[in-house]
């Protein structure tokens, strides 16, 4: 397939939102697609706040499962995050990530500009005092706040369906201002990050690519697809956008 790179003042900011789609290759589940996590798992039951009501130990055992796999030592970051990375690392205009995953995958890969806009799975938080916990082992109703030493408010730090995703004001103002955004791995199916690409095409300039390995729900509303393994496509794409720095730059 013929990559189209776009033209790109070195100045202006890059946004890249990533989806389950990029860890895929790393040995995480994606969703939506088929054997995905919302194929064997029902999300009412499991990501919203009233499933948790409803039955906290199931919630829990959903994600202490997650939270083991992810430390899973053959899980590792694959070429996709890395090359993410180093384009943060080489862009003059900046690099947002904004990562609808709560992997730790692009931090494993080196990314530093990051916003997990669904949370994290290894940070835990607790409903009484809201302090938040960097946690890698199982979490259950008996486990007590290090911060009020209260137990049965701890919580995964992940954002369930029905409440708001994280740092948004800060991705706003980014998307306002990218004159690059790159939709990467995700089906386009959740909002608001399904929005990104409208909320930058609403401004009448700044270019939308998606890459995927397929077409995704909102792909009209890209400027341009390239569609592959995110492990392939992805380093492909940031090498040849690197070369197109003045040579100072690069
Ligand atoms: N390379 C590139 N894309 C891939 C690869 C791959 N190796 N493997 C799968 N994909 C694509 C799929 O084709 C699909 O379009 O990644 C996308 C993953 O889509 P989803 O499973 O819907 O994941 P995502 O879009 O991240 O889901 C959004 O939904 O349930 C929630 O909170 C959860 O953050 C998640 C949100």
């Amino acid at each position: 397939m013929t990559m189209t790179i776009p033209s790109l003042d070195p100045q202006s900011l890059i946004v890249i939102l990533t989806g389950a789609g990029i860890s895929k290759e790393s040995g995480l589940d994606t969703f939506r697609c088929a054997g995905g996590i919302w194929a064997q798992y029902d999300l009412e039951d499991v990501a919203t706040p009233q499933g948790f009501l409803r039955n906290p130990q199931l919630v829990h055992g959903f994600y202490n499962g997650r939270r083991a796999g992810l430390l899973d030592k053959e899980i590792q970051p694959n070429a996709a995050h890395k090359a993410l990375a180093h384009l943060e690392q080489a862009w003059p205009g900046g690099v947002l990530l904004v990562t609808q995953n709560i992997d730790d995958l692009h931090e494993r890969g080196g990314s530093q500009n990051i916003i997990h806009m669904h949370g994290e799975l290894l940070k835990i938080r607790c409903e009484h005092c809201h302090t938040i916990t960097e946690w890698r082992e199982d979490l259950g109703l008996e486990t007590v706040c290090g911060a009020c030493q209260r137990k049965g408010g701890m919580r995964p730090h992940v954002v369930w369906f029905g409440e708001m995703p994280l740092q948004m004001a800060e991705i706003g103002e980014a998307l306002q201002k990218c004159g690059l955004f790159l939709s990467i791995g995700t089906s386009g199916h959740v909002y608001p990050a399904a929005g990104f690409v409208s909320d930058v095409q609403q401004r009448g300039h700044g270019h939308c690519i998606e890459m995927n390995l397929e077409p995704t729900a909102g792909q009209s509303l890209f400027d341009d697809h390239i569609y592959g393994l995110a492990s392939e496509v992805v380093p492909d794409f940031v090498q040849k956008l690197l070369a197109t720095l003045p040579q100072a730059c690069a």
